[in-house]
């Protein structure tokens, strides 16, 4: 896969570096790994609107949906190698290039709401975050949501001890692997366009995800109950290969500075919006049994997972977890 990827990279330096033309524009190629109709892939859908429209056509955005370009993994080698412009991975996702920081964001019931997020995102921390990706050839433009994970499984989950023994995908995050573990299950990294397989066949039990996740891969078709637990977090960094973006001419670059500031804001108020439709379209199907927590099960799965901000602690650096907790003002146990 690696040579394939240096290959498509060549291909694309010597499209970067050739002479430029009026025919020829500047190719974004955007690649992600869900569906074009969720919260991501909507925004992605409104820049390559907006990129165009503001660049007269001088921008061309080739958005890549659904993993059809490359997986989790290998998408950021590609970003880096620039076999491709732009992605938006999760922020569960950088830990493997080297930044262990976005491993925060994972944190169990960290955020409250979307609204707490904006504080840290739009905030100082959220601004000092991106920058620890100019050392890894990429530069982090935006934050995009997604929204709230869910737990699902072919067994009730309401209480700790229902997870007990079972495997669970996770996203390539140690704090999402001590989350499980908290909970005496077994987490197995596995790519994205993986999970449905794996759910099917049964090399896992349970995976944890949004409502627009769940619904565009039909995990809910291979999940006999989901509890809506909203324990955890899933939204992006929008990121673009550095050479490539400090390479562009100033105003091309203002004019895509400008464009995404606009996608954001559309994709982000729209995003709570798409998972309250997915879950309504989950319901309608009657393939899961939806389930939910009664206060009491809520506080004991709080508790469970608590011990994961200690076990986590040096590797994504207490005073960020501190600080972060300073900036929502809230605890994580209410
Ligand atoms: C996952 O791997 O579960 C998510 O990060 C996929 C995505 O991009 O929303």
């Amino acid at each position: 896969m690696r040579r394939l990827i240096l290959a498509a990279a060549s291909v694309a330096a010597l499209a970067v570096a050739g002479p430029a033309s009026a025919q020829s524009p500047i190719v974004i190629k955007f690649s992600h790994v869900v569906a074009a109709n969720t919260p991501k892939g909507a925004a992605a859908e409104k820049f390559r609107e907006l990129a165009e429209k503001y660049t007269d056509g001088k921008v061309k955005v080739e958005i890549y949906p659904n993993s059809t370009l490359y997986k989790d993994k290998e998408e950021l080698e590609a970003l880096q190698l620039g076999a491709v412009q732009m992605l938006a991975p999760s922020n569960s996702k950088f830990g493997p290039i080297g930044v262990r920081e976005f491993e925060v964001f994972d944190l169990p019931y960290i955020l409250p709401d979307l609204k707490t997020l904006r504080k840290v995102t739009d905030g100082p921390l959220g601004t000092r975050l991106l920058k620890l990706l100019d050392s890894k050839g990429m530069t982090g433009l935006a934050y995009w949501d997604n929204g709230f994970k869910q737990m699902s499984a072919n067994k009730k989950l309401l209480e700790p001890a229902d997870y007990k023994g079972l495997k669970f995908r996770i996203q390539s995050s140690k704090v999402l692997e001590a989350q499980f573990r908290a909970l005496g299950a077994i987490p197995q990294v596995m790519a994205f366009s993986d999970v449905y397989q794996a759910l099917q066949t049964g090399v896992v039990d349970g995976q944890e995800n949004t409502w627009s996740n769940i619904y565009t891969q039909k995990m809910h078709e291979v999940q006999k109950y989901i509890t809506t637990t909203n324990h955890g977090y899933i939204g992006y960094v929008v990121v673009v290969n550095k050479k490539f973006w400090d390479g562009l001419p100033a105003d091309i670059r203002d004019e895509l500075t400008r464009a995404m500031k606009e996608a954001t804001e559309f994709g982000n108020s729209a995003s709570a919006q798409d998972n309250e439709e997915a879950l309504e379209a989950v319901k309608k199907t009657g393939k899961s049994e939806i389930l939910s927590l009664t206060p009491e099960q809520d506080e004991a799965m709080r508790k469970a997972m608590m011990p994961v901000y200690k076990e986590v602690a040096s590797r994504v650096g207490q005073p960020l977890i501190d600080e972060f907790l300073k900036e929502t003002g809230r605890s994580p146990m209410n």
